[in-house]
């Protein structure tokens, strides 16, 4: 299968967990590049259901490797947690390694968060709370705690006095030392079998002929650099984020696929053009189960916006798609496409780079005939209503991506070529 990049396309939640999971049969490793525990990652096996929030979405797979690669940002308590949920479920967790310069997610990171989202008041971003802007805020300033400083007393006792001053310095946070240097070396302890040089260990495992997966997290939109800024997070969640966050070359990357679900979800603050209040938004919301995976908060949902499709298709050089959900729709009369922007009066159809203008843009809808049957019980492209087909050749038409794949339930078999 080779080396292959998957990509949320939208705001998160596309269910790139599900495709991992499916693709992961065919590759030797999975690796998670950028984000931390702020992503949901949700796998149903047999009806059995597992999120996962920083431990890829391979693991289910015995004998593949699970990497977390050096742009993740990693809550050690968190992992942890993951960790022994995993093993309680019986779960082998040998195969996995971390990063030793993937940076920690520290306490003062979360309460700096808190504390940064009362301060925005009606402008807050709507985070998940778990520390990441901080945390990759400390980590551009170059004082950042590693995986690899853990195991290193002396070193962790520097850093960690130097950030401690600087958050009471600068806002006025009080933290006891020595209580955070132990729970750190605990960390340290308890993870130092799994920590290792993950850049090297991946340009190996490709040395050898092995086949790797990039597990994205979030989604085009929420990238730092292309997304909705500021409404993002604070990580590179476009394909672009692989090479750096994994320690790649950008040649080694033979195929990037995005995920998408058959029509749009966004958590937390910030615009969205073909959001859908109401009754059907509602009724989207109750069908798909639309509450966030790590916070629980419910999510905004409205029509397929193949602007943005288009977007995320140059900016992450997409090969192919996976049409998600596409059950949720089954009750609706009719179902819309979002195909271009009225902004300030003009019609685009590129997605526009300033986020100002974009905050205007209003929908321009192409209206086709709903299917109103149910698709979840369908095992093949050819059983699905033909308005149902129709529907995914006008996303390919219009976004300009191969649909590769399609979905109708959670489900690991739930999912289907489109040829
Ligand atoms: P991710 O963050 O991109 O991995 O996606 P999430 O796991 O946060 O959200 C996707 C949700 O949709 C999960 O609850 C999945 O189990 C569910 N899901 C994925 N694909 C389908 C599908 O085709 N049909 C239905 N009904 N649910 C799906
Ligand atoms: P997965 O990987 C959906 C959103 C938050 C908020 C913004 C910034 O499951 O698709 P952050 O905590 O990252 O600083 O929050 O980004 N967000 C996600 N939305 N899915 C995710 O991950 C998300 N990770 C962050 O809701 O709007
Ligand atoms: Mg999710």
């Amino acid at each position: 299968m080779a080396n292959i990049v998957v990509v949320g396309t939208q705001w998160g939640d596309e269910g790139k967990g599900r495709v991992i999971d499916l693709f992961a049969k065919k590759v030797d490793a999975v690796v998670r590049y950028q984000g931390g525990s702020n992503a949901g990652h949700t796998v149903v096996v047999d009806g059995e259901k597992f999120v996962f929030h920083l431990i890829p979405s391979g693991i289910l797979h015995p004998g593949k490797k699970s990497i977390i690669a050096n742009g993740v940002v990693i809550d050690p308590e968190q992992l942890l947690k993951e960790l022994e949920e995993l093993r309680e479920r019986g779960i082998d967790t040998h195969n996995l390694y971390i990063s030793t310069n993937a940076h920690v997610v520290m306490p003062y990171h979360k309460d700096l968060e808190v504390w940064e989202e009362e301060k925005r008041g009606k402008n807050k971003i709507g985070t998940t709370g778990k520390g990441i802007g901080p945390a990759y805020m400390d980590k551009a300033a170059r004082r950042g705690i590693r995986m690899g400083d853990l195991l290193e007393k002396e070193t962790l006792k520097e850093k960690l006095s130097l950030n401690l001053e600087i958050y009471h310095q600068l806002y006025g946070f009080d933290y006891s030392e020595d209580d955070l240097m132990q729970k750190l070396l605990e960390y340290g302890q308890k993870l130092k079998t799994y920590i290792t040089d993950t850049s090297l260990l991946i340009h190996n495992l490709m040395r050898e002929g092995k086949d790797i997966l990039f597990e994205g997290a979030q989604g085009t939109l929420l990238d730092i650099d292309h997304g909705t800024y500021p409404y993002v997070t604070s990580s590179n969640s476009t394909a672009g984020g692989v090479c750096t966050g994994a320690g790649i070359g950008p040649r080694d990357i033979s195929k990037v696929f995005g995920v998408a679900k058959a029509y749009t979800t966004r958590v937390g603050e910030g615009p969205f053009p073909t959001e859908i209040k109401g009754a059907v938004g509602n009724l989207l919301r109750k069908r798909g189960g639309e509450y966030g995976a790590t916070t629980g908060r419910p999510r905004r949902c409205g029509w397929f916006d193949a602007v943005i499709l288009r977007y995320a298709a140059r900016i992450n050089s997409l090969d192919e798609l996976i049409l998600t959900k596409l059950d949720i729709l089954d009750q609706l009369d009719k179902v819309k496409i979002c195909v271009a922007y009225n902004c300030r009066g003009k019609i685009i159809k590129d997605f526009p780079g300033n986020f100002e203008l974009w905050k205007e843009c209003k929908p321009v809808y192409e209206e086709i005939e709903g299917w109103k049957e149910d698709t979840s019980k369908v095992n093949s492209y050819s059983e699905l209503p033909s308005a149902a087909r129709n529907y995914i050749k006008r996303i390919e038409q219009i976004g300009g991506v191969p649909i590769r794949l399609f979905s109708v339930g959670p489900q690991r078999e739930e999912i289907f070529a489109t040829t």
